[in-house]
């Protein structure tokens, strides 16, 4: 794990779509394989607590638990993996009670025991679940930056609306960054994002920032049956280029 060091915190990117199956867990993951290219500390934190998710993808074999070791009191550190795609992943897995199932106090320690790693990180990416249950707000709430994906379902725009909409009333976001995912055309994403945006501006005061349109595109798929992060497995694809990019944008914020 890289060292402590005094520099500034981490910045915290929740990403999350409302919708479930838009495309979080495979951003998330390639994010954060792009960012570690270009020489940033990455934490990336598995916010399924209810599901296993990144370690699958990855490959990995993940023993122990984030909860397990809230309950035995252990390091959160120690639960830290270091991946081959150059980032740390603090892995969740299947069978774990969601964020609700956590006590008040239990929260509050997973916050302290998050909160004393950040310094380690320049930046935590958090995957979050589907919906727009406890565990997702609380990490949408703890982090300083909101990605929102959507696809071009109509029913994907109605639950990123959704989620904006609760994040806005309950935990006084202001700021959303869209990544609009599956397009077929770069003029889709930018539609989508202005139908989102526009709604959101109107009826909810807020902003939106687009961060970029990933094409729907073969090397998705391949990459996960593969295990490897597709901006890997294939860095010249369209996708790969879109995350790059979107990399490049993040580190401008
Ligand atoms: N740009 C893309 N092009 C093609 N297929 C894609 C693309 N993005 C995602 N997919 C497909 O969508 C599926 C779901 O993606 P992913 O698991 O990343 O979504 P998710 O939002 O994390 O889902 P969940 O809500 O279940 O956590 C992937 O298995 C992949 O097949
Ligand atoms: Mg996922």
């Amino acid at each position: 794990m890289p060292k402590q060091h005094r520099g500034p915190r981490a910045q915290k990117i929740c990403i999350s779509s409302g919708k479930g199956g838009v495309g979080k867990t495979s951003f998330a993951v390639n994010l954060a394989t792009s960012l570690a290219g270009k020489q940033k500390r990455v934490l990336l934190i598995d916010g399924d607590l209810g599901l296993a998710n990144v370690d699958v993808l990855l490959g990995l074999n993940v023993r122990h638990t984030v909860r397990e070791n809230i309950e035995e009191g252990r390091e959160l550190a120690g639960l830290l993996l270091p991946v081959p795609a150059g980032f740390h992943l603090l892995p969740a897995t299947s069978g774990v009670p969601e964020m609700a199932n956590l006590s008040f106090e239990e929260q509050r320690e997973l916050t302290e025991a998050l909160d004393a790693i950040m310094d380690r990180f320049d930046f935590v990416l958090i995957d979050t679940a589907a919906g727009i249950g406890d565990s997702v707000l609380w990490f949408n709430a703890w982090a300083d930056t909101n990605v929102v994906i959507a696809s071009p379902d109509p029913t994907s725009m109605a639950d990123a609306y959704a989620l904006i909409k609760v994040l806005v009333a309950r935990h006084q976001k202001k700021t959303f960054h869209l990544v609009t995912n599956s397009v077929t055309s770069r003029k889709e994403g930018e539609e989508i994002f202005a139908g989102l945006s526009g709604v959101a501006a109107k009826f909810l005061r807020v902003t939106a920032n687009h961060l970029g349109a990933l094409p729907h595109d073969a090397t998705v798929v391949r990459a996960i049956r593969s295990r490897r992060p597709f901006v890997l497995e294939a860095p010249a694809s369209k996708v790969s280029l879109a995350v790059m990019q979107i990399a490049d944008k993040i580190l401008t914020l």
